[in-house]
């Protein structure tokens, strides 16, 4: 369960102007603590957190992570990474070095600073998964030279090196995997299955599936994920992870394409297309671990989550 601790601590986001960085900077706020927000916008955007900027609490540093940083902090959640294939596979050698020299970044200034680090790693270190649903236990199947390698491989050594500094350097460390998350500010153009079909149904265009769309996924509302991030932030120090933090409601991209028509009340078909290179087939947390050590598990239905994130895609890019 989640320790006890005390509140209006600093606290650094890296990639804070991104969809996850910006909600969580938003909640820290919220109770009470400072938050200083890392980001250097390649992903991310100001919009994301310009109703923040007037917070006397709030600051913007724009920087890369892929460059040391020395701010004051008590604790640090490391967001830093293009998460969309079509954002990490546009300059994959700065997606490794997001990934790999942000971590060491990080993991040093928290080893200087004593505080405790998070990093958002992801299912995609499962890979393309032979174990369903996906405990943490599991180790993997990923191909190490594929397209997606730089995410995922970048992604498994930073995990590689948190638990390294946690072992060498006894620095305090907890590592979230997030499964496929969604909710408002999402990036319209990113390529990724739910702000695909959402923009597509509100033009009216045909919804794109790939394959034949029996290939599943979990989706988990932002508000859920951020929840469980909170929480395992402040959780026991002996809790160090890697979690599974994710909706192990399972659907298939056939049945989110029909949804998203549904709640849109749109007028759009269903067009298949090839599947991309390394797609995984199926992919569902096993959350076992974060309901015994966080007593955390997701509340938003998918048709509630959908529904307040085609309400602010229609806002966003539609009024
Ligand atoms: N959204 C998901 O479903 C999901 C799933 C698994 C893991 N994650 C992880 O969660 C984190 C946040 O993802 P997101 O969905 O908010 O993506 P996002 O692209 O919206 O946010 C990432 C942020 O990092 C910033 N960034 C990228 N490279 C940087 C660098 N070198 N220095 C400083 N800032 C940099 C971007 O500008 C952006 O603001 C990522 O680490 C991602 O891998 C997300």
């Amino acid at each position: 369960m989640a320790g006890i601790r005390s509140y209006n601590r600093r606290v650094l986001v890296t990639g804070g102007a991104g969809f996850l960085g910006s909600h969580l900077c938003e909640r820290l706020l919220a109770r009470g603590d400072e938050v200083v927000c890392v980001d250097n916008y390649f992903t991310g955007a100001r919009a994301n957190i310009a109703h923040l900027l007037g917070n006397p609490r709030f600051e913007a540093i724009r920087h890369d992570v892929t460059f040391p940083l020395y701010v004051e902090v008590d604790e640090i959640y490391n967001l830093a990474c293009p998460a969309s294939p079509i954002h990490y596979q546009h300059d994959p050698v700065q997606t490794t070095k997001t990934s790999v020299h942000g971590a060491i970044n990080m993991l040093g200034l928290a080893k200087r600073l004593n505080a405790r680090i998070l990093q958002a790693s992801t299912s995609e270190v499962y890979g393309d998964p032979v174990v369903h649903p996906q405990p943490e236990e599991y180790w993997g199947n990923v191909n190490p030279i594929g397209p997606r390698s730089c995410y995922d491989e970048g992604k498994r050594c930073a995990e590689t090196l948190f638990f390294d500094y946690h072992r060498q350097h006894r620095v305090q460390i907890k590592v979230m995997r997030i499964f496929n998350t969604y909710g408002p500010r999402m990036h319209p153009n990113d390529g990724r299955v739910v702000s695909n079909f959402i923009m597509q149904a509100l033009r009216g265009e045909p919804i794109t599936v790939y394959g034949d769309g029996a290939q599943t996924r979990s989706f988990c509302y932002v508000d859920d994920l951020i929840d469980g991030m909170m929480r395992l932030m402040d959780s026991d120090p002996g809790v160090t992870g890697p979690i599974n933090i994710g909706n192990p409601g399972e659907f298939t991209m056939l049945e989110l394409a029909e949804r998203v028509i549904a709640l849109t009340g749109s007028h759009s078909a269903i067009e298949h297309r090839l599947l991309p290179q390394d797609d995984p087939r199926q992919r569902r947390p096993d959350i076992t671990k974060a309901k015994t050590l966080l007593g955390w598990e997701p509340a938003v239905p998918l048709h509630e989550g959908l529904a307040r994130t085609i309400d602010d895609f229609r806002h966003r890019f539609f009024a």
